[in-house]
């Protein structure tokens, strides 16, 4: 009985020894030591031994038992080592490494000025408005007291369709617009997109943004100073509290009186700088009373009201806030540029 209890126990070691998955060290394990086992069957012979030998081959098979069993754990060990360290290899994540950067969309720098326009705007109680692209000669023009043949048509170059049309060359074209449909008083801000047939270089382009203002109230009620306040308060908005503005006389058809206004210069403060080039004052928009024959061309009583309005470019604002040098950049599409905002 030892030589064939030995047997067992080689041939058990040698079969362990050579398995390398979880399931067949299960196979061996009820080969070796489960309760239909080559070992468990064999002590059913112990009966027939004398009590001594029965004692003695009675711990020999425990004791081989032991030792099976111990070789099956440990070769389990092993293939479970095996697997851990394959996926330790292969599946390796390092918790210290910088993670990947999720690149978040934003607005265009456009639209983030334009938005802080409107807010100012709407701070000082205007209504922001908008209305459509492709005007006809009347709203584009002849209402804003720009008759045809008149010399003042060439201040703005013009697209023309062929239907006569105009996509619109000024936001001035939605003062008439909302004129016709809503009596004064009122304040509003137009900011939109407009046309020019123009070569684009780095301060002009064929397509570009504008916000025009328009407040109008009975006559006697609003005067030049409402409008420098208005356009003071909204150069401080955007530039900085310390910022000044100064209205030069000039000459707009839909205007009487006309002014350009400029602001003080917010890199050097008016020092003279070369944003600036050298005099302090940077111009932005032009503004005026309202001339009385854009109320009259919008059916108001000539006299019975009496408002001002500007108008000024969103893409020279945000150079000068930003210090862009090239207009086109705006609408060229390039990444570089636009992730910068
Ligand atoms: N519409 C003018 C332009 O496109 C800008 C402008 C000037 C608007 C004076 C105004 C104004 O309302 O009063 O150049």
């Amino acid at each position: 009985m030892k030589n064939q209890i030995n047997d067992i126990k080689n041939r058990a070691l040698g079969e362990i020894g050579k398995v390398k998955t979880f399931e067949e060290v299960e196979v061996l394990r009820v080969k070796y030591s489960g309760r239909k086992s080559e070992l468990t069957n064999l002590l059913r012979g112990l009966k027939d031994l004398s009590p001594k030998e029965r004692k003695k081959m009675g711990e020999l098979s425990n004791q081989t038992k032991r030792v099976i069993e111990n070789e099956l754990e440990k070769k389990e060990l092993e293939i479970k080592n095996e697997e851990l360290s394959y996926i330790d290899e292969k599946e390796k994540i390092d918790v210290t490494c910088p993670g990947e950067k999720l690149e978040k969309g934003h607005l265009h720098p456009l639209t983030q000025i334009r938005y802080d326009i409107e807010e100012i705007f709407k701070s000082m109680g205007f209504l922001v408005v908008d209305d459509r692209e492709v005007e006809d000669e009347f709203h584009n023009f002849d209402a804003l007291n720009i008759p045809k043949n008149h010399p003042a048509r060439d201040m703005q170059d013009t697209f023309w369709l062929k239907n006569g049309s105009v996509p619109r060359t000024h936001t001035s074209s939605v003062q008439v617009r909302f004129m016709e449909n809503n009596k004064p008083p009122f304040r509003i801000i137009v900011p939109g997109r407009v046309y020019r047939n123009e070569n684009s270089d780095a301060t002009h382009d064929y397509n570009f943004h504008q916000v025009e203002g328009l407040m109008v109230a009975k006559s006697g009620e609003i005067t030049v100073a409402n409008s420098k306040s208005i356009i003071s308060e909204f150069m401080k908005g955007l530039f900085g509290e310390g910022t000044k503005v100064r209205l030069r006389p000039s000459y707009f058809p839909f205007v009487e009186p006309g002014f350009e206004f400029d602001a003080s210069c917010p890199y050097c403060k008016g020092e003279g700088c070369r944003i600036c080039k050298g005099c302090g004052w940077i111009e932005l928009g032009g503004a005026g009373m309202v001339n009385q024959n854009v109320f009259t061309s919008v059916g108001l009583t000539e006299d019975e009201f009496e408002g001002f309005a500007f108008g000024f470019g969103i893409e020279r604002l945000a150079m000068i806030k930003y210090g862009i040098d090239d207009i086109r950049l705006f609408h060229a599409g390039d990444l570089r540029f636009l992730e910068q905002f």
